[in-house]
């Protein structure tokens, strides 16, 4: 039976990591659509500690953040015939207004989830969802990446980066990722062609003709990508603001830039959870961090130094 009440990380203000605190809540029920998850992993991805320290997309507290989840489906809303309770299950809660997944249990639309692959651990599942789904819909959906073609992706090594690497691989494509170079033998291992210290070489300078950047940073790195760029080429951005001037440059260039921001996307997981359960597409994990001390994992996050993904761990699993 499942329980009446569970614990969840909530704040009541917008602050650093330590105005993040256990609290107690009625799990929620499944309505019209949605399934009841029991969550067992949930990834932390930078847009929890953006939205922990200024509300960004959400506005004023209280909420509980998390929008990655891997467990098992509790039980199903009105009308659900795609899982059944006991299935195991990955996904992204709807971006950005449903999070909720550093909870015991979270209800979603059915369709946010796809069936966990059997070739990863919960842990792993819970890596994946929004990073690779980002990293899905800007290479696959946006820049429209083909067999052949060369790509630069920024922060490689990072949680978004290293999908997007392994789905560019998979897609047959030509990657060059920057990273510090502690980081290139990491980034050969998961697939790039060309590894770029992005701290000692000029990225501009080292790459030319490319038909698809992915801008996991912004700012300059954004504008001065635009030069890698051949004729037609395109610069997905995934930095919530594009800098000042970059469309405009973009259309001198005779180049495409888009801003992009991740959305709920059962076609997407699918495909995700297929390239994974194929082994094309593995998370790397660096650390994972039981649930009470979710504060750590933001604080180790906050770095931007991580290696792949922090993955949060649910009490009890
Ligand atoms: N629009 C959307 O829907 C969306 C979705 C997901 C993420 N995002 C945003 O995208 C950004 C990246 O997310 P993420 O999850 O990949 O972050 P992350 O995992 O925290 O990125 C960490 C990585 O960034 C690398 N890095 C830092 N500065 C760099 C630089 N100047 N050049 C190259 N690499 C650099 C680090 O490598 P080194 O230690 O070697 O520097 C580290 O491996 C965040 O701002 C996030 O909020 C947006």
């Amino acid at each position: 039976m499942t329980a009446a009440t569970m614990r969840a990380v909530s704040q009541d203000v917008h602050g650093g990591p330590e105005v993040l605190h256990e609290v107690e809540l009625e799990v929620p029920e499944p309505g019209p659509s949605q399934v009841l998850v029991r969550v067992r992993a949930a990834g932390i991805n930078p847009t929890d500690w953006k939205h922990r320290a200024t509300g960004l997309f959400l506005g004023d507290p209280p909420y509980v953040l998390g929008w990655d989840v891997s467990g098992v489906v509790e039980a199903v809303g009105i009308g659900v015939t795609i899982f059944e309770p006991g299935d195991e299950v990955f996904g992204m809660l709807p971006y950005p207004y449903g999070a909720g997944s550093f909870a015991e249990y979270v209800t979603a639309p059915a369709r946010s989830f796809a069936r966990k692959p059997r070739a990863l651990t919960h842990v792993e599942a819970g890596a994946v969802p929004l990073a690779a789904l980002t990293a899905w819909q800007a290479l696959v959906d946006t820049a429209r990446l083909r067999s052949g073609q060369r790509v630069l992706v920024h922060a490689a090594a990072g949680g978004v980066g290293h999908f997007a690497v392994q789905i560019a691989k998979a897609r047959g494509a030509y990657v060059y990722g920057t990273a510090s170079a502690g980081k290139h033998e990491f980034l050969r291992g998961i697939g790039v062609d060309e590894p770029i210290d992005y701290r000692e070489t000029d990225f501009a300078e080292a790459v030319a003709d490319a038909d698809v950047v992915l801008d996991t940073i912004g700012g300059d790195t954004a504008l001065r990508s635009l030069r890698v760029l051949a004729a037609g080429g395109t610069l997905v951005t995934i930095l919530p603001v594009p800098p000042e001037g970059l469309l405009e440059e973009a259309r001198q260039r005779g180049v495409h830039a888009k801003p992009m921001l991740v959305e709920a996307d059962h076609a997407g997981m699918a495909a995700v959870a297929e390239l994974a359960e194929s082994g094309a597409l593995r998370p790397h994990v660096s650390e994972v961090f039981p649930l009470k001390r979710i504060a750590d994992a933001h604080r180790a996050g906050e770095t931007g130094r991580t290696t792949g993904k922090l993955v949060v761990e649910a009490a009890g699993s």
